[in-house]
C-alpha cells in the first residue's frame, strides 16, 4: 500500500505537492469515490482517477546494483555528484532501498515499489545486512562480544547479530571482519566499530537479505527475478 499522492506523482502527471492540492480540492477519485484525505493508502488494484481521467500506473522495477565508491545513494545531489540512480538507465522513478555511504561499496537494491522497500528496511523483518569491514588494528574478542551484546550510538542501542574475524594482517596492523546487522541507521557499521576502538578503513556490503553480489563487478547491476521479488514479499512479518 502506498500514499495516494505518491502514486499520483509517480504516474508522472504532476509533482507530489500538486497531487496533494488535487486531492484536497476533490479532484481525485479512488474506485469511483472522491477522496480528500491526504494520508489515504492505495494498492495496485485500486482505480485512481484525476479530473475523471484514469492514471497510468508506473510499472514496478527492481534492481540489484554493486555500488561503486564515489557515488551517492540518493536520487539527486545538490553538489552535482553522480548518484546510484545515474548508473541504471530507466525512465522509472527508482530510488535506493536504504543508503550506503559515498565511500562504501556493495549490494544496493533500487526500486519504485514502496512496499518492497519497506519490507527490506523495517527492523521487525530482521533482514540480514552483511558487511565486510577492513579495520585499523586487530580486533579483540571482548570488542566482538560488546558488538554482539549491544553498543550505544547516538543514544540508541544497536547490536550485531553476527561478527566474525576473517583475516589478520600483522604487518599493516589491520584486519577483515564480517558483521551482520538488521537495522540500517546512518553510518551504523562505522560507528559501531569506532565505538569499540577500531576505525573502519574500508566497507563493503556483501549481502542484503537474499541478495548477494555474486558476479556483479562494481558499477554493474541486474534486474531481480519475479521469484526473488515474491521471496521478499514472503519475508514480511505480521
Ligand atoms: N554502515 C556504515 O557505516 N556505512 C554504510 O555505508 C552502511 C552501513
Amino acid at each position: 500500500m502506498e500514499r495516494l499522492q505518491k502514486v499520483i506523482a509517480s504516474s508522472g502527471i504532476t509533482s507530489r505537492r500538486k497531487a496533494e492540492d488535487l486531492i484536497k480540492n476533490g479532484k481525485v477519485k479512488v474506485n469511483g469515490e472522491i477522496i480528500t484525505e491526504l494520508g489515504t493508502k492505495v494498492s495496485d488494484k485500486d482505480k485512481i482517477e484525476v479530473n475523471n481521467i484514469l492514471i497510468a500506473k508506473e510499472e514496478k522495477e527492481y534492481y540489484l546494483l554493486n555500488k561503486p565508491r564515489g557515488v551517492v545513494s540518493t536520487t539527486s545531489d545538490d553538489k552535482g555528484r553522480k548518484t546510484v540512480v545515474d548508473l541504471i538507465p530507466t525512465k522509472a522513478r527508482i530510488y535506493p532501498v536504504g543508503r550506503l555511504d559515498y565511500d562504501t561499496t556493495g549490494a544496493l537494491l533500487l526500486t519504485n515499489d514502496g512496499e518492497f522497500a519497506n519490507i527490506l528496511m523495517h527492523p521487525k523483518n530482521e533482514i540480514d545486512k552483511v558487511y565486510m569491514a577492513k579495520l585499523e588494528g586487530i580486533i579483540k574478542v571482548d570488542a566482538i562480544n560488546k558488538l554482539k551484546e549491544g553498543v550505544i550510538i547516538n543514544d540508541i542501542e544497536v547490536k550485531a547479530s553476527r561478527v566474525k574475524l576473517k583475516k589478520v594482517n600483522k604487518n599493516t596492523n589491520t584486519c577483515l571482519v564480517q558483521i551482520t546487522i538488521h537495522e540500517g541507521k546512518n553510518h551504523q557499521v562505522k560507528n559501531m566499530f569506532e565505538s569499540v576502538g577500531y576505525p573502519v578503513i574500508k566497507l563493503k556490503r556483501e549481502k542484503e537479505g537474499i541478495f548477494s553480489l555474486e558476479n556483479l563487478n562494481a558499477g554493474e547491476y541486474r534486474k531481480l527475478t519475479r521469484k526473488e521479488i515474491a521471496q521478499v514479499y514472503n519475508l514480511k512479518k505480521k
